[in-house]
């Protein structure tokens, strides 16, 4: 390893490397009633069948236009799926369920309290709900296809319905996730160039009503200071007609959506036939350096990509009750509660609060009432109920055909009690591995008729076909299991179509390492570099082992050190900020921070907390550290580069390894003390 590298080893590369599991069988009567049972798929969708293999996807949605050219690559690596298509989202998940489906439930909302009671929207509910939105949105709001609207909208049923009322329209939604602050939420709506911001008075959290509109005022700043006017704020109340917010309204700008609702009551607008290629929504996620990229996913690709893997890999039947207790605000809720599920006819349920509230039996009351027998979640989920109620899944009478893992690798003893106290044994589980960037799964058993294997994702979806490279772009041997950096060799469906405003960035990030001809235009070419590490083992299922960049992977939420460290810089007293990331039993990995002063400043409990401040105002809560700890000096290479991965090994107690190339060696003992005898 040269020099450079060994500064440059990443969290990836010294990930533990868990043994090999054994393999685990789904059940017969799974196998039975699965959706998918026919290993010819992986034949009929091999490179050869490339790209009309898709065809097939495509045929599950309703098209007020069918399409010409399967895929387009004529502004390669900006690919267009389904061209000559005209579709619509929302009808296809709302209206052509209508004449079936009318008074099957649509969504369940489960509310955090226990004494309110569920919300059943039927399909028939759905339907009127989303006109009377669009009506609202097109009529006073003044949006129109093509417009970006920012939603920060935490878990009610006003967010599909919203999300729905876009599509509707072909307004691209940009749904910010709730906990995210104003700021952030603030910034994002600046990027996408949004004038409507639709917010919520409060929503309830581990049983308190939270004021939510509170973070609006640094909505409203952010996005001016970014050069983008709020015209009007859409404000949903958590109880109609009473306002649950100490904020006042401003007038002439902000307006509560229940009082406008009453001039849209029965009102219908036509679904907007779109082409295939427009936009259905944005969605904001990490990157290594500078802001937040707002990933851009095309109508008709995206829909029939997330559509035919909640068929095929979350084997959603009409019958089905399907809850994947994720929150709409990260693509998981965007592809596997609303488009996906509800494309299907599904009955998707939703739950607003946390899943220990009042205890860690919550989730398996809600299954046990309501029947559930599809369940999804993140392994950080996972581990916190084990922690908190490791026998509580016992106490219920609930069965789990089938089970999901998304967002991060699970560790197989977390697997097995996943499958074992929670599946009871009996359900199938698959462990997806997907991105916001790809829009549904990459890697996944399909449960019909795979094994599956603690800790391994497995092989690549039908039509999705990996690679894994080396830091030279040499194919590392299929297999092997070799570590290296996982790319996809082909585009797919689901895959987003740029980064919003920024293309260049687009194809530098996820292109530029392995593309040898940035004129070609043939998809060959233009290998999809995934971020993150992965091994292949002999049997071809994957293992990912974390991204190769900066990025920190929070209880399944992806953080970019970078804005992290910059949103540490807003501290006065702050002269460097370096974040590492160190592991934690529940929520995988944390954010641990070093900072080392500007001169003059001492260090005090005082500049932790407003670092601490800072962060939570910055980005959220959810980045919140586990420790701010102010160093005399940052270790530095002689080139002056901050030694992260120094600062990772003390922050894990592992072994520093060579540290005789620093410029300041002395310094690495200093910090180990600090923190280790802390
Ligand atoms: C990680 C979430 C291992 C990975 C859908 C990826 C996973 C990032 C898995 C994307 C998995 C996601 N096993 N790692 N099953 N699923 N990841 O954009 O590092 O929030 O690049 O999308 O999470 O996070 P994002």
């Amino acid at each position: 390893m040269s020099e450079k590298d060994k500064d440059e080893v990443s969290e990836a590369q010294i990930a533990v490397h868990w043994q090999e599991e054994n393999y685990y069988h789904p059940s017969p009567q799974f196998s039975a009633q699965a959706n998918m049972t026919d290993p010819s798929i992986f034949e009929r969708f091999s490179l050869e069948n490339f790209p009309e293999c898709f065809k097939e996807y495509a045929d599950l949605l309703t098209w007020d236009q069918y399409w010409h050219t399967t895929l387009d690559t004529s502004d390669a690596p900006c690919w267009k799926w389904f061209v000559g298509g005209k579709i619509n989202a929302s009808y296809n998940c709302v209206d052509r369920h209508l004449k079936q489906h009318k008074n099957k439930a649509a969504i369940i909302y489960v509310p955090e309290p226990m004494d309110e009671p569920h919300v059943t929207l039927t399909y028939q509910a759905l339907y009127v709900r989303v006109n009377e939105m669009a009506a609202l949105l097109r009529d006073f709001a003044g949006l129109k296809a093509g417009d970006r609207v920012t939603l920060h909208l935490p878990m009610t049923p006003d967010l599909p319905v919203t999300m729905l009322a876009c599509a509707r329209l072909g307004v691209i939604h940009s749904e910010v996730f709730a906990g995210f602050s104003g700021k952030a939420c603030g910034e994002r709506a600046a990027d996408s160039g949004s004038n409507i911001l639709i917010t919520i008075d409060s929503y309830y959290r581990g049983g308190h009503l939270l004021d939510h509109q509170e973070k609006l005022a640094d909505s409203i700043k952010a996005s001016e200071a970014n050069g983008q006017k709020i015209d009007k704020v859409l404000v949903f109340r958590r109880y109609p007609g009473k306002h649950s917010s100490k904020i006042p309204m401003l007038e002439g700008r902000d307006y509560f959506i229940d009082e406008l609702l009453k001039d849209y009551q029965g009102k219908r607008v036509d679904p907007v036939s779109l082409p295939a290629e427009a936009p259905l929504f944005m969605m904001y996620t990490s990157g290594t350096t500078g802001k937040p990229k707002g990933c851009l996913h095309g109508i008709g690709g995206y829909l029939s990509y997330a559509t035919a893997t909640s068929k095929y890999v979350q084997d959603i039947h009409p019958e089905d009750v399907y809850w994947c207790m994720a929150d709409i605000g990260w693509i998981t809720g965007h592809s596997y509660i609303v488009y996906g599920p509800l494309a299907l006819a599904a009955s998707s349920v939703m739950y607003e609060g946390v899943p220990n509230y009042p205890d860690a039996g919550r989730p398996w009351k809600i299954a046990e009432e309501l029947d559930v027998n599809i369940f999804h979640t993140a392994p950080t989920t996972v581990r916190m109920l084990r922690k908190a109620g490791p026998d509580e899944p016992k106490k219920y009478n609930y069965h789990f055909k089938h089970m999901t893992t998304v967002g991060e690798p699970i560790e197989p003893q977390v697997w097995k009690w996943y499958h074992e106290v929670v599946g009871k044994g009996e359900a199938v589980i698959v462990d997806t591995y997907w991105q916001t960037e790809t829009g549904g799964f990459l890697c996944s058993t399909l449960p019909g008729f795979q094994a599956m294997k603690p800790g391994s994702a497995g092989p690549g979806m039908p039509g999705i076909h990996p690679v894994i490279f080396d830091e030279n772009g040499n194919e590392v041997e299929q297999g092997s299991g070799i570590a290296g950096n996982l790319c996809i060799k082909n585009p797919w469906p689901g895959v987003f179509q740029t980064i919003w405003g920024d293309r260049d960035r687009y194809v530098e990030n996820y292109f530029g390492k392995y593309c040898k001809n940035r004129d070609s235009k043939d998809w060959r070419d233009w290998p999809y570099f995934t971020g993150d590490a992965g091994m292949q083992a002999e049997d071809g299922y994957y293992r990912v082992l974390g991204r190769v960049d900066d990025v920190i992977n929070v209880a399944g939420h992806r953080l970019g050190t970078k804005e992290l460290e910059s949103a540490c810089m807003v501290v006065d007293a702050v002269a460097e900020a370096s974040v590492v990331p160190i592991s934690d039993e529940l929520k995988g990995t944390v954010p641990v921070i070093y900072i080392s002063l500007k001169p003059n400043f001492q260090a005090s409990t005082e500049i932790e907390q407003a670092i601490i401040r800072a962060i939570e105002s910055e980005i959220g809560k959810i980045a919140r550290p586990r420790h701010v700890y102010i160093v005399p000096d940052m270790p530095k290479t002689r080139s002056g580069k901050i030694m992260r991965r120094v600062l990772g090994s003390i922050s894990n107690r592992a072994d520093v390894g060579d540290i005789t190339t620093l410029a300041n060696p002395e310094v690495v003992e200093e910090i180990r003390k600090m923190v280790q005898e802390d």
